[in-house]
């Protein structure tokens, strides 16, 4: 019971409809092949440290506070376990590090109380998403949901609760840039719902085109139209940008992609900072990732994971 076990979440890409999703539109992601370990043991001098590409997470008081809500779920004391996570994607760019970290935790919780398969799922899921409201304020569920899966997935939440059905993407290169400081999902959030608050009939329509790119962008992924879903990330991008949450640094990399010869390139997650995603052919690839390692650090998957 209190030995430790280690245990997985993953990262993830938002390839189309990130903050449309929070208001019942489609979305289309995929999980990432890296994500977070964790594990959990009894101790009488609890430590918790989390590790992650650039050093160590400092346990400041939101990390504290989305940790102590999965405790909570299960009922644990956090005064008597030992928390120790590795972070394998970086921290707060857009790639579904919290909720990896999350559902980490939340499977090493579900296992050191030692309940069953069936009920730890509804638990876990419960644990991860108060775990996940601490850093996204209203968030939409899609993080964890990548987090706790495999493979590509169109999400919605139109009814109150998440309809997922998973798509049958062939395999890709992904390639990811890292290319800014990233903003607070929640700031990024809220300055989309104060945007849509103040002019509703503005921004309604444009989440409706999220939703026709999103679900345009799901035949296009099954179908392997590599073109076609490029285009439909530019046409992302595009409204992303519209809303307010591009940057110059994120608008400088996605033409940089494009002119190394990118299908397509969009900001994923919240935007503010952060990443963008470029699509390309194995004849550009290459020049986009070296074109894109001048503005920031490059990362490249492979999608759908194959594990
Ligand atoms: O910042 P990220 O990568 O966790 O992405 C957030 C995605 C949003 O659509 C902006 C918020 C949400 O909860 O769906």
């Amino acid at each position: 019971m209190s030995e430790a076990n280690e245990h997985y979440g993953r990262g993830k890409l938002i390839v189309f409809g990130e903050h449309a999703v929070v208001y019942g539109q489609r979305a289309v992601a995929c999980s990432l092949p890296e994500g977070a370990r964790a594990s959990l043991r009894r101790s009488a001098s609890p430590q918790w440290s989390i590790t992650h590409p650039g050093g160590t997470l400092e346990i400041d008081e939101y990390v504290r506070r989305a940790l102590q809500a999965i405790f909570d779920t299960f009922d644990l004391s956090s005064a008597e376990h030992t928390v120790d996570a590795e972070l394998t994607i970086p921290v707060g760019a857009g790639l579904g590090s919290s909720a990896a970290l999350a559902v980490a935790v939340a499977r090493a919780a579900a296992d050191i109380v030692g309940i069953d398969d069936d009920t730890a799922r509804g638990r876990i899921d419960e644990a991860v998403a108060a775990s996940e409201a601490v850093f996204h304020g209203t968030a939409s569920g899609i993080d964890q949901t990548a987090a706790m899966g495999a493979g590509f997935f169109a999400y919605s939440k139109s009814h109150g609760w998440p309809e997922i059905s998973s798509l049958d993407v062939p395999e890709h290169r992904w390639i990811i840039a890292r290319v800014a400081p990233s903003a607070s999902t929640a700031r990024m959030v809220k300055s989309v719902a104060d945007l849509h608050r103040r002019r509703p009939e503005w921004i309604d329509p444009l989440f409706e085109r999220f939703d026709a790119i999103a679900r345009a962008g799901c035949e296009a992924l099954e179908a392997g139209r590599w073109r076609d879903v490029g285009t439909l990330m530019n046409l992302n991008h595009g409204l992303l940008n519209a809303i307010g949450v591009s940057t110059p640094a994120l608008e400088a990399a996605c033409h940089t992609a494009r002119d190394a010869g990118a299908n397509g390139a969009k900001l994923t997650g919240a935007g503010g900072g952060g990443c963008i995603i470029a699509l390309a052919d194995d004849e550009h690839g290459p020049d986009v990732e070296a074109a894109l390692a001048e503005e920031g650090d490059v990362y490249s998957f492979t999608l759908p994971p194959t594990d």
